[in-house]
């Protein structure tokens, strides 16, 4: 693997943001307890509500702090932000493992749910994503940064969760333009040869820096960038 010796760990040098650690259980904590072991520096956010419990989380990894972050309060990221650049100064990766629906809209019919609900969904595991790519872009090096969603396949109807694959289907569109807007994102294809791959089987991964997801080409101006 060029550029990576074969004893430095995989994250070594790496600060990641992860979002959605509540407790030990989360798929949040998962991910940020392997990138710990893999030589990052984590960095949590979590709801205010769960703070207490996120922190009882955040001790056995070794972080004492959890910064307060609720995606649906207006200027929310820019407190994370501020808060970030204070006690690491930039950031490499985020994870966003934020989602919510009311329980009425993951099951029984689709409609007659109380819109202000499937609003509050919407917001929270679909809009968030963006505020949290917007927090990683402010924050990153030059040289770029990567955005991890958490996804559940939202190809086609399942018999219960409803609303939340309706929101799963606008994060993977959010995906696409947020792709389209960021520009490049940086995959180190050694993650192909490393363990955190293990997981990933009959898998079509592209390597084509996101020429796939674009419905049409971007125009380009003369200095390459992509056109507004
Ligand atoms: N558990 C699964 O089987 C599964 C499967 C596929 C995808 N996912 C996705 O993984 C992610 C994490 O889910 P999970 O199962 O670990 O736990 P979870 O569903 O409990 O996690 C949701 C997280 O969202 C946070 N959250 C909710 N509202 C928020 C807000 N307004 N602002 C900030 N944070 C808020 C909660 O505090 C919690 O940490 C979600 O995106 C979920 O949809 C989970």
């Amino acid at each position: 693997m060029p550029g990576h010796a074969i004893d430095t760990p995989l994250l070594h040098g790496r600060t990641i943001l992860v979002t959605g650690v509540v407790t030990t259980g989360s798929i949040a904590y998962g991910v940020a307890s392997r990138a710990v072991e893999m030589g990052a520096e984590v960095v949590l956010t979590g709801l205010e509500r769960d703070l207490e419990q996120a922190l009882a989380a955040a001790v056995t990894l070794g972080i004492d702090t959890v910064i307060p972050y609720d995606a649906t309060g207006p200027d929310a990221g820019e407190a994370v932000v501020a808060a970030i650049g204070s006690r690491v100064g930039h950031l490499d990766a985020a994870l966003h493992a934020i989602a919510f629906a009311p329980r009425a809209a993951l099951s029984g019919d689709m409609i007659g749910v109380d819109p202000v609900g499937l609003e509050k969904a919407f917001r929270t595991s679909t809009v968030s994503y963006a505020e949290t790519a917007r927090i990683l872009q402010r924050l990153a090096p030059a040289s770029g940064g990567s955005l991890v969603g958490l996804d559940f396949d939202a190809a086609g109807a399942w018999s219960v969760y409803n609303w939340m694959g309706v929101c799963k289907a606008g994060l993977e569109s959010l995906n696409r333009y947020l792709a389209r807007d960021l520009g490049r994102v940086g995959i180190p294809v050694c993650f192909l040869f490393s363990d955190l791959s293990r997981a990933v089987t009959g898998e079509i991964l592209h390597v084509d820096g996101g020429y796939h997801a674009m419905a049409a080409p971007l125009r380009r101006t003369t200095t390459g960038e992509p056109a507004r």
